[in-house]
């Protein structure tokens, strides 16, 4: 179902890898709800990825950058508004990277020269991104800007690492420049805390399957998918959220307000008969 909500609205979305990256699923919608769109990912994921496809299919030109080079995203800003002959509507930063995940460098054995790449390509080029933006005066009044972070910003997760830490960040920064950013401009700034997803970034969560489940059976909705991230950073590129700027929006089927959920317990008890009423009925939690 499509409604128009983007007509005649210009953006750019880093971070499109393959048909499994949220990126992907949120240019497509972004295309279908009537706006025009420039792509951009690093020179390496553009030479060996399929972002060219996605850029053929979407009439989308294709800006190879790294997100943590300034000149870069100037080239990419400037680029995308002579492109898209004018400024700047929304803005997706989905990009996340972690050498030390990578190396299977545990938390407490981190190499801190790759500490701080996790902390440049995963929170810091997400501020980098606005300041140049803001600079060049690139982002049009009630433009909207969002990240993707991850509930293990304010809760520890196993196997999350040091990511945990750049997401507090790139929160942090959303807050931060949401503030100046808003004041001067009325531009809107804010994360989307996504559920676990199968992605190329995802699978290289320690025990990614077992987390999957796990948050499956904690969220009354069940987990969200790319598709249903896609369709939240639609509705705030949107001008139907005009006045939400600041905010960590959780977008995780409950997951974030949970507890215990029966199902989870089960599944630790691996057994349903402590469950069960006198008469054999299931007790849902
Ligand atoms: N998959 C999940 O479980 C999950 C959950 C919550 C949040 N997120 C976040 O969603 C975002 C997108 O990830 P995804 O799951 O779609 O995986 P993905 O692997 O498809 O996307 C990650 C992207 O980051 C890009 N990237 C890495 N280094 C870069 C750099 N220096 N400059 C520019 N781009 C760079 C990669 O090329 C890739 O396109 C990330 O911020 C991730 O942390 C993912």
């Amino acid at each position: 179902m499509t409604f128009n909500l983007l007509k005649g609205k210009r953006g750019i979305i880093f971070g499109a890898l393959n048909e499994l990256s949220i990126a992907w699923k949120v240019a497509e919608r972004a295309v279908e709800e009537g706006a025009i769109i420039t792509l951009s990912n690093t020179p390496v994921a553009v030479r060996m990825g399929e972002v060219s496809a996605l850029g053929e299919k979407l009439n989308a030109e294709i800006l190879p950058a790294d997100a943590s080079n300034v000149e870069d995203l100037e080239m990419v800003f400037s680029k995308s508004m002579e492109i898209l002959g004018g400024k700047i509507d929304f803005v997706l930063h989905s990009i996340g990277m972690s050498p030390n995940v990578r190396k299977k460098k545990t938390y407490d054995d981190l190499d801190y020269d790759l500490l701080e790449k996790t902390l440049d390509i995963s929170a810091i080029s997400f501020h980098k991104m606005i300041q140049v933006a803001k600079k060049m005066d690139a982002i049009a009044e009630g433009g909207s800007i969002l990240a993707l972070s991850y509930v293990a910003a304010q809760r520890s997760f196993f196997g999350y690492n040091d990511m945990a830490d750049a997401k507090a960040l790139l929160e942090s920064i959303a807050r931060s420049f949401g503030y100046i950013y808003g004041r001067e401009k009325g531009v809107r700034i804010n994360t989307i805390s996504q559920s676990p997803t199968m992605t190329t970034a995802g699978s290289g969560i320690k025990g990614m399957n077992d987390l999957l489940d796990f948050s499956e059976k904690m969220s009354p909705l069940g987990n969200a998918s790319a598709d249903d991230c896609a369709d939240y950073c639609i509705v705030m590129f949107s001008d139907l959220t005009r006045k939400i700027t600041m905010q960590n929006l959780y977008n995780d089927g409950g997951f974030s307000s949970m507890g215990m959920s029966l199902r989870a317990m089960n599944q630790y008890s691996k057994s349903l008969d402590e469950f069960k009423d006198e008469h054999g009925k299931i007790i849902y939690g």
